[in-house]
């Protein structure tokens, strides 16, 4: 098991940018498998689950391979594709789901085994399913595995998501564009990262129009061509950083991340009495150690233009030392807050009821020895442990390289005293 140490007590100074978005890249890189020509996204993050998608590729015909930032990928024909996806790749993360309806409309037939991912709770695919079921799709499930054929092409329909599932969107958003006809997506969700799989899948020659709004509508049966392409900075990425200035204190500029992709963020730090100063794709956030930050928030986060679910336990390690009581409650997952109990070993006050976490506030963080629950939780305790006395170990079976290439790279190089330990016990 990876471990991390960190010595809290020092603030953060100077300028960091985000890479692409972990959470745009997944599904390009199976949009890829739909295209007719060779694919090149640009700045793909070294992330565990990008090596995993990298692997899924391999295992059903196709091929990415790295240029130094830039992952590319050729065009497979139909019939060297299998719809096989092995069970242990698609247990290694949620996005092994981004090719079911790839290799669908591509092989024909796909059988997918549970997906993987951080365990926020039931993470169900019906959604995914009602709707490539409602394009024709012939939908069997057994056990903990679904398996889709088609028999002849999908074919465009009217499809009302029961949620604005950001997953399925994308799913039924790719099959769409292979569909007979033209479709109608219904309470789409409308994640920046949706928008950018549509700006991608234009690019290629999709003809997509209300991407980031709730209905989305998609001219199937167009070939795809193959493009290069530049995801979306990731907007949480940005957001662990700016959390980081906050909990440890300094000055920091997170660069190339527009502000409005993370605006409910900025705003709540500004609330906590962080400085926030906007310059184009420039934030710089400012805080004098010395001072408490001003807690008392309710924070509900939700699907976008809310406060985003990932941002809500970096959210959680701020508001731990700040003065006054605080709530914050997630309407998308039900288990958001498994990083509570690293928090409480640090000297926090605060307990998880149903979906909400409670933060008494005003706690003095110490050292402790922790374990990183999921991806998000990890990198919140890494957060709090900027802030705390003494030296934290951060045990991590692997989550938060599943999302960040480097995060206490990142942090050291802002001046933070972290030290990852490959290997360590
Ligand atoms: N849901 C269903 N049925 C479905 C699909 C979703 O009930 O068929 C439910 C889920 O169980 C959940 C809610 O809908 O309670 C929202 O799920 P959604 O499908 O929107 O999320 P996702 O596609 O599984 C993506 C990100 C998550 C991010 C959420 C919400 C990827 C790979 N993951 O998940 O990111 O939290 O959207 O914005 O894109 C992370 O990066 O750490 C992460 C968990």
């Amino acid at each position: 098991m990876q471990t991390i140490t960190i010595t809290g007590g020092q603030p953060l100074q100077g300028n960091i940018r985000p890479a692409a978005a972990k959470n745009s890249v997944l599904p390009l890189l199976a949009a890829t498998l739909l295209c007719g020509g060779p694919c090149c996204l640009r700045g793909v993050p070294e992330l565990a689950d990008v090596d995993t998608s990298l692997a899924l590729l391999a295992a059903v015909g196709a091929r990415a391979v790295r240029h130094g930032p830039d992952l590319c990928t050729l065009p497979v024909p139909a019939a060297d594709l299998c719809g096989e996806i092995p069970p242990p790749l698609a247990g290694a993360m949620r996005s092994s789901v981004f090719y079911l309806a790839p290799l669908l409309c591509r092989a024909g037939t796909v059988r997918l085994p549970l997906p993987g991912g951080c365990r926020l709770g039931p993470r169900p695919v019906d959604i995914h399913l009602a709707g490539l079921a409602a394009m024709g799709a012939q939908v069997e499930l057994e056990g903990e595995a679904a398996t889709l054929r088609r028999f002849g092409p999908l074919r465009g329909t009217d499809f009302a998501l029961r949620l604005p599932s950001v997953g399925a969107t994308m799913t039924l958003l790719m099959a769409a564009c292979c569909a007979m006809g033209t479709t109608v997506l219904r309470g789409a969700a409308c994640e920046p990262e949706v928008c950018d799989l549509a700006q991608f899948l234009r690019a290629c020659g999709a003809q997509i129009s209300g991407a980031g709004t709730p209905v989305i509508v998609v001219r199937g049966r167009h070939a795809l061509d193959g493009v290069a392409y530049t995801p979306v900075p990731d907007r949480i990425a940005a957001a662990t950083y700016a959390a980081a200035a906050a909990a440890a204190g300094g000055r920091v500029t997170v660069e190339g991340c527009a502000p409005r992709y993370y605006r409910a963020f900025l705003d709540f730090l500004r609330d906590c009495g962080v400085e926030v100063c906007l310059d184009g794709d420039a934030v710089t956030l400012a805080r004098d150690p010395a001072l408490r930050l001003r807690g008392g928030r309710d924070l509900y986060a939700n699907a976008w233009p809310a406060f985003a679910t990932d941002t809500a336990p970096l959210a959680a390690a701020v508001l731990l030392e700040a003065e006054g009581p605080s709530v914050i409650y997630d309407h998308l997952f039900a288990n958001r807050f498994s990083c509570a109990e690293g928090f409480a070993a640090m000297g926090a006050g605060c307990s998880v009821r149903g979906r909400a976490l409670y933060i008494a506030g005003g706690a003095q963080l110490r050292a402790a020895r922790v374990t990183a629950p999921d991806l998000r939780g990890g990198a919140a305790l890494l957060v709090a442990a900027l802030a705390a006395r003494g030296t934290t170990i951060l045990r991590d079976p692997g989550h938060i390289r599943r999302g960040y290439a480097d995060l206490p790279g990142d942090l050291a190089r802002l001046g933070g005293r972290c030290i990852r330990r490959k290997n360590a016990e």
